[in-house]
């Protein structure tokens, strides 16, 4: 256990809460696979939309894409995928189970003991078939990563943008891989989503722009409340690099299991398009006006998983303490994750406090997530707000029904304020924006 949460816990509460659900449960779950929960979506959503942010709304040198998963087979064979995407795996002679050797402490399995077979290289992309007919030339692949849909529309953005390079693509979308040994909750699966950005760079300025990718997707993490104690950066060595790759920088994360990636940052050289253009016969290089040169572009590749990510706000976000000589867990998620704003809670389920609950609800519901809920003691509610990282609760006591004022409370403060109804978004949306709930001339109680 590290970060003072360990593994259990935050499955425990993803069930529980309905952030993550096993997949296909009724029919006893598939290994490694996941569904997203009420919350759960929410949060991937918000992590998705920031990213999308940061990366594509925010920057002038980048633009988005969405590519198809299904690729035609030789986009495949060009990446080097077919030939080089696999990892060394070995099977226990007894159990059967098989393991990546690199996973290996010792020559025995770490299941049974049972001896283990010579190591063979295994594939990770999953293959199927296209139309009707099975055979070896309808054989076409999940993609196993988002960035070749964007190689092989380099020149259709190029084209359509009117941007000169540095220019980058950036898309979002589901990856697939026949992983030997899935595992650690939502860490690593065989179905996922990447956060892919291809930085194309004039030969040279290769250099500096990765250096700048790293920084910049490390501060990321840390802008949206990471604790940096909790992240590192790890340069791969030689033995390490992907086939493509030329440097890469891992950004880690303290996960309950240990150290591990969270986000790749590759310098992938001009492999990409040189190889597309071999296959393909196009030229895909580029006429540079400034310097009135043709290159192939080099790519500097940020690659991260929405999965992980999700696991890793969840983690850091976490906290459990005593109010009122009770327990509380908290997610004090940064305001744009948490999957809901606003909670309303009328004091009680009363027919006078119901239709002013439901009014102001109504009103919420176009500007923020909003959640309602009149069900159990106003205390326990709090609780369940909490453990969603739900940032306001605004509650409806018999009060409001007379002076139109109704009381605000803060997650991570326990702040209270009361504000009139007619004021209520206007405060919220100035509260979400970062104004410290403490610092509010309307400061009035603390939930004790
Ligand atoms: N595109 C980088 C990766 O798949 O890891």
């Amino acid at each position: 256990m590290t970060n003072n949460v360990s593994m259990e816990t935050i499955v425990s509460l993803c069930k529980r809460r309905g952030f993550v659900f096993p997949s296909s449960e009724i029919y006893g779950g598939l290994a490694s696979c996941w569904d997203y929960g009420p919350f759960g979506v929410e949060l991937k959503r918000n992590i998705k939309d920031a990213w999308w942010k940061t990366i594509v709304q925010e920057r002038d040198d980048v633009t988005g894409l969405d590519t198809s998963i299904l690729m035609h087979p030789r986009v495949w064979t060009a990446s080097g995928h077919v030939d080089s995407f696999a990892d060394s795996m070995v099977e226990c002679k007894s159990c059967h189970l098989r393991w990546r050797a690199e996973e290996l402490r010792d020559e025995k399995c770490p299941k049974c003991g049972g001896k283990l077979t010579k190591p063979r290289m295994f594939n990770l992309m999953f293959k199927t078939f296209m139309g009707p007919v099975e055979d070896e030339a309808s054989t076409i692949y999940l993609r196993p990563e988002t960035a070749q849909g964007m190689f092989v529309n380099f020149e259709n953005v190029v084209a359509i943008s009117r941007k000169k390079l540095p220019l980058g693509i950036a898309q979002i979308g589901k990856s697939f891989r026949n992983e030997i040994t899935p595992g650690n909750f939502v860490f690593r699966t065989r179905e996922f989503e990447h956060m892919e950005m291809e930085y194309f760079v004039k030969p040279g300025d290769d250099k500096h722009w990765f250096d700048y990718w790293v920084k910049e997707r490390f501060n990321w993490y840390i802008g949206l409340g990471i604790k940096k104690e909790n992240l590192r950066l790890r340069q791969h060595s030689k033995e390490e690099l992907a086939h493509y790759a030329k440097d890469c920088y891992d950004i880690e994360y303290l996960f309950p299991m240990g150290w591990a990636e969270l986000e790749g940052i590759a310098n992938r050289g001009n492999y990409d398009l040189t190889q597309h253009a071999k296959f393909s016969g196009k030229d895909l290089s580029y006429y540079d006006n400034e310097s009135g040169q043709r290159y192939i572009p080099y790519i500097i590749e940020p690659s991260a998983g929405v999965e992980r990510s999700f696991l890793a706000f969840l983690i850091d976000s976490y906290r459990e303490e005593v109010v009122g000589g009770e327990k509380r867990v908290v997610l004090s998620l940064h305001p744009s994750l948490a999957p809901i704003k606003v909670a309303v809670l009328p004091l009680s389920r009363n027919e006078k406090l119901t239709p002013l609950a439901k009014e102001i609800y109504g009103q919420l519901r176009s500007s923020f997530m909003t959640y309602y809920d009149d069900t159990q003691s106003i205390g326990r509610r709090y609780r369940r707000q909490d453990e969603t990282g739900t940032l306001f609760c605004v509650t409806i006591d018999f009060e409001s029904l007379e002076d139109h004022q109704v009381t605000i409370r803060d997650r991570d403060s326990l702040a209270q304020i009361r504000v009139p109804i007619e004021k209520l978004e206007q405060t919220l949306q100035t509260k979400l924006s970062g104004e410290p709930f403490d610092a509010s001339p309307l400061w009035a109680t603390r939930e004790k």
